[in-house]
């Protein structure tokens, strides 16, 4: 959670300190077809990987599964909601979502939003593994990730996009199309079960409206106009998602463990 420079922080830590609560692409609807696609009750175990400022860790817990773990690689992140989820099997992990301390096939839920697009598609395989190893058979994985479309989207463009977005968020964001999200979890011994989308609009006022409700919005953009250093890098990301609104949007998948 690096703001001490705000020219130079990840893009989500920048939205995060003027007050974000959501930093994923598909948003509250978004996520909340993933939690419903992974039907969470009390008799699931569930591994969050990168809760961040733990807004889907609160709708997890609220289906009051039988345990609850999210893996932040984040300190400032881990610690914060440590302070807030620490009881009764609840519990939050400082550490790297492709190692985790987690025992092989003990989980029935694994998820993960706005996490696997920030690494290299190597890096993507090693997380995915990892849910892949602790989850048990027929166990569910679900991701909301940023996706780029259509699938027959060129290379060049694929290219200009990812310098885009790594020159606008500081991430080196590599958003994959619909069949190379699918294609990278089932390499990995998950069968598809369900996909949804949503636009790319984590910066437009109608969605930020919807994802922190309009007292939410409006601390937010009063905390934008007196940052002069975060209004810059938000009107440059924004510029970004607008200028590739027709090729970017956000995808959910949930995946069964075959
Ligand atoms: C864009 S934020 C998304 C946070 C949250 N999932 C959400 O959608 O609001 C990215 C988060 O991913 C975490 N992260 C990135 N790579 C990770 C990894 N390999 N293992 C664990 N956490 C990771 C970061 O620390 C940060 O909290």
């Amino acid at each position: 959670m690096n703001t001490s420079d705000i020219s130079k922080a990840q893009g989500h830590w920048v939205l995060a300190k003027m007050g974000k609560k959501v930093l994923r692409p598909g948003g509250r609807e978004l996520t909340n077809k993933l939690v419903e696609g992974l039907s969470i009750s009390s008799t699931d175990d569930v591994v969050e990987f990168a809760p961040g400022l733990g807004y889907t860790a609160s709708l997890a817990i609220s289906k009051r599964p039988k345990t609850y773990t999210g893996v932040d690689a984040d300190l400032e992140a881990a610690k914060r909601l440590r302070g807030i989820i620490n009881h009764n099997g609840y519990q939050i992990i400082h550490g790297n979502a492709a190692e985790t301390p987690i025992d092989t096939g003990c989980k029935s839920k694994v998820y993960g939003e706005a996490m696997l697009t920030m690494h290299a598609d190597h890096r993507k395989s090693e997380i995915i593994k990892e849910a892949h190893r602790i989850l048990k058979k027929g166990g569910l994985y679900a991701i909301h990730e940023l996706g780029l479309t259509p699938n027959t989207i060129s290379d060049e463009l694929k290219a200009t996009i990812q310098k885009d977005l790594a020159v606008a968020i500081k991430v080196n964001a590599r958003p994959l199309t619909q069949q190379e999200w699918s294609e990278l979890l089932e390499k990995e011994g998950f069968r598809i079960k369900s996909i949804d989308t949503n636009a790319m609009h984590l910066l437009e006022p109608s969605r930020i409206i919807q994802d922190e409700g309009f007292f939410g919005a409006l601390k937010i953009g009063f905390n934008i106009l007196t940052h002069s250093d975060a209004r810059k890098r938000i009107v440059e990301m924004s510029k970004i998602f607008r200028k590739h609104a027709k090729h970017m949007n956000s995808i959910a998948i949930v995946a069964e463990k075959i």
